[in-house]
């Protein structure tokens, strides 16, 4: 299967997606590499992850190339979507996913929430995911609870029959003492690789860092 680009799930919403989204867009596109990222739905206006992925997609700010669903509320995408009286429909997400993937060599797509987020009645962003056929990157937040929802992550992942293409520590909460023990366990455990370790408050637009990004991904 050739791969056409990666899903960037969390072990939560908050843990970091969109900073790694950039990152990886950003960095394969120093390395040559036509990328571009995607937040396929986004919940609450305010929120910046769809102009951050359009502009280091090099989209200007063309929302509707890199994002499906923009709901106003910063809540449940099911929720929101119903409020406002629309349906999400995965055949409108793999659509534009398309258009993307046939001007990019490789689209970044960035979840919502966590895995089993709801989208509508019936269907979670797993199942965007799966619509998509793209291997994952599971971003854990280190902060206490992130053993249980990094397990719980990766064996939901592994039922939808995508591959876990890896995993990135981030450290979220500097305060949080035990971050070297949770990663020590999570190696051990989870059958995909550590891609990275991101400390905190990173050099988050520096070549230095997105470029490290894309390389130990492209590493494994
Ligand atoms: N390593 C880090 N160091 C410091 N702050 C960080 C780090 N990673 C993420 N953050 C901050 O934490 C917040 C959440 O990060 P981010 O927006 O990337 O998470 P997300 O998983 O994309 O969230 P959402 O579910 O809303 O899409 C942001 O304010 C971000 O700047
Ligand atoms: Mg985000």
């Amino acid at each position: 299967m050739t791969v056409r680009g990666y899903f960037v799930a969390g072990t939560d919403t908050g843990v970091g997606k969109t900073l790694i989204t950039c990152g990886l867009v950003t960095g394969f596109r120093k390395l040559g590499i036509a990328a571009g990222g995607m937040k396929p739905v986004l919940s609450g206006i305010d929120s910046a992850d769809v102009s951050d992925i359009a502009t280091v997609s090099g989209y200007s700010q063309d929302f509707r190339a890199v994002c499906t669903y923009r709901l106003r509320a910063p809540t449940a995408p099911n929720i929101g979507a119903e409020r406002e009286g629309k349906s999400i429909k995965l055949a409108a997400i793999q659509a534009d996913f398309s258009r993307c993937a046939a001007i990019q060599a490789l689209t970044i797509v960035e979840g919502t929430g966590g895995w089993l987020c709801p989208v509508n009645a019936r269907e979670t962003m797993a199942d965007v995911a799966r619509g998509l056929q793209l291997p994952v990157i599971l971003v854990v937040g280190l902060r206490l609870g992130c053993l249980n929802h990094a397990l719980l992550t990766a064996e939901a992942i592994v039922r939808t029959g995508l591959p876990l293409a890896g995993w990135m520590a981030n450290t979220i909460d500097p305060r949080f003492a035990d971050a070297a023990d949770n990663i020590a366990f999570l190696q051990r455990r989870l059958r995909a690789p550590l891609l990275e370790t991101v400390p905190h408050a990173p050099q988050r637009g520096s070549t230095a860092f997105c470029l490290e990004l894309a390389a130990r991904l492209l590493a494994h």
